[in-house]
């Protein structure tokens, strides 16, 4: 079952949908539904196009207390069966599978809440994988919040194994979190 689609303009009425209905595909900062309107409404093609940046040169990234840090190299994916239902993003490092501080793991998926609970995020996960693999990460690292156990179930689900219990920096707004890694 393909669930993954790089971002285009037949699939954008759906994204815009969630996005109008309120769903935020940034976990830690809703306002990034707003802004993506804004840029869409702007221009469609350049928005589409940002959604695959492997050079990593796209503008900064606001972290949720406002501050901001440089782009790694990135692609997102639409989740999509039977409409738009969510997505799910890629970040590294090149020639490491080392990230800062700041990077809350290598993967960041959400599933609209309407869509929930169907094995999306599960599938897309393990979707992923072979592209994480092609780019010569040895492994993931993807992490969850301690209170977030259905994300920890997706991990799991796609063969990541526990590392430890970690605390995110203050940046991200801190909090318990599980590290796992997936070996690809
Ligand atoms: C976490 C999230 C992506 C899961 O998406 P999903 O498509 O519903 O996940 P799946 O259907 O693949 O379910 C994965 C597992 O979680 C379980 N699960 C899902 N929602 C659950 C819930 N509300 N309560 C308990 N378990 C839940 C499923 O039963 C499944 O477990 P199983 O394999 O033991 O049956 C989704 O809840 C979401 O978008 N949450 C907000 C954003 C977020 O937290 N992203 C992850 C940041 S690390």
């Amino acid at each position: 079952m393909t669930v993954l689609y790089t971002p285009n303009v037949a699939l954008l009425p759906g994204y815009v949908d969630a996005l109008k209905r309120g769903w935020s595909p940034d976990n830690l900062r809703p306002a990034v539904a707003a802004e993506q309107l804004q840029a869409i409404e702007h221009d469609a093609d350049a928005f589409l196009k940002r959604q695959t940046d492997l050079a990593g040169d796209g503008p900064p990234v606001t972290l949720p207390d406002g501050s901001q840090v440089s782009r790694l190299p990135s692609f997102r994916r639409w989740i999509v069966k039977d409409g738009f239902a969510g997505t799910i993003g890629l970040r590294w490092q090149p020639g490491t599978e080392d990230l800062p501080p700041t990077c809350l793991g290598h993967v960041g998926y959400a599933v609209v809440p309407w869509r929930r609970r169907e094995g999306l995020a599960t599938a897309a996960l393990k979707e992923l994988l072979p592209d994480a693999r092609a780019l010569g990460l040895g492994h993931l690292d993807v992490t969850a919040a301690c209170d977030n156990q259905p994300s920890q179930r997706v991990i799991e689900n796609a063969g990541g194994r526990f590392i430890e219990d970690f605390e995110a920096v203050a940046q991200l707004g801190g909090g318990l979190h599980k590290l796992y890694r997936i070996p690809l």
